[in-house]
């Protein structure tokens, strides 16, 4: 299953341009306003589940962020980040892993992830990933999550998701986590078409 996966993954970042898919964001901004809001200092830790490409780290890095990481299951997909970072790449801890069979070795203050967990459709995929949650977060961490909404897409590159509103994303993650702040985002994809996202920032009790 991972071995498909990795491949799957492997493959769309081997053979389309980073600016190219639609998750492309030239700026985070939903992230970076999340993060605005919880006022947190720059000596904060924070992982990018699978953060692919992003430039969430570029940005953060930029505004003095000492403690990143990003893990994602297609090396190549880091290896565009680690181009485009160039010297600064040393800044951030990279892992390539499934983050469903992953466990954390470490806590983190915030856990971001934009686009991961929905395409984790089964519940036992979806428990795998509470574990390496939960093992990775202490009382008082964040999680910053990202679905797409129920009027969103129901595929993502080829793959079938899982689409959420604000109450069924924050039961998914209920009783350890606690619903902070919830929002829909419309993206723009780099083709011109409209993505509906569910955000939710929630707290471990
Ligand atoms: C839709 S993209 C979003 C990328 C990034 N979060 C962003 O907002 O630009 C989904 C990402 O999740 C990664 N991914 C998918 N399944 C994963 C898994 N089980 N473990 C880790 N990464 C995974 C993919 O390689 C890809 O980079």
């Amino acid at each position: 299953m991972t071995d498909a996966k990795r491949e799957h993954w492997d493959e769309v970042y081997r053979t389309k341009a980073a600016d190219s898919v639609s998750w492309y964001q030239p700026t985070p901004e939903p992230s970076l306003k999340a993060l605005d809001a919880l006022h947190l200092p720059a000596e904060a830790s924070l992982i990018d589940v699978g953060g692919g490409a992003s430039s969430l780290v570029d940005r953060l890095i930029e505004r003095g962020w000492s403690d990143l990481t990003v893990l994602d299951i297609a090396a190549p997909a880091l290896d565009v980040a680690k181009a485009r970072l160039g010297y600064d790449a040393i800044r951030v801890a990279w892992v390539v892993a499934d983050v469903t069979i992953w466990r954390p070795w470490r806590y983190y203050d915030v856990w971001h992830d934009r686009a991961v967990f929905h395409f984790l459709t089964e519940p036992e995929q979806r428990l795998d990933y509470r574990h390496a949650l939960e093992a990775g977060t202490a009382a008082g961490g964040v999680v910053i999550i990202a679905t797409f909404a129920p009027d969103g897409p129901e595929r993502c590159s080829g793959l079938p998701v899982q689409r959420y509103d604000a109450a069924a994303l924050a039961a998914e993650f209920s009783p350890a986590f606690m619903l902070e702040r919830d929002w829909r985002e419309e993206h723009t994809t780099p083709g011109g078409g409209r993505q509906s996202f569910q955000w939710c920032v929630l707290h471990r009790r």
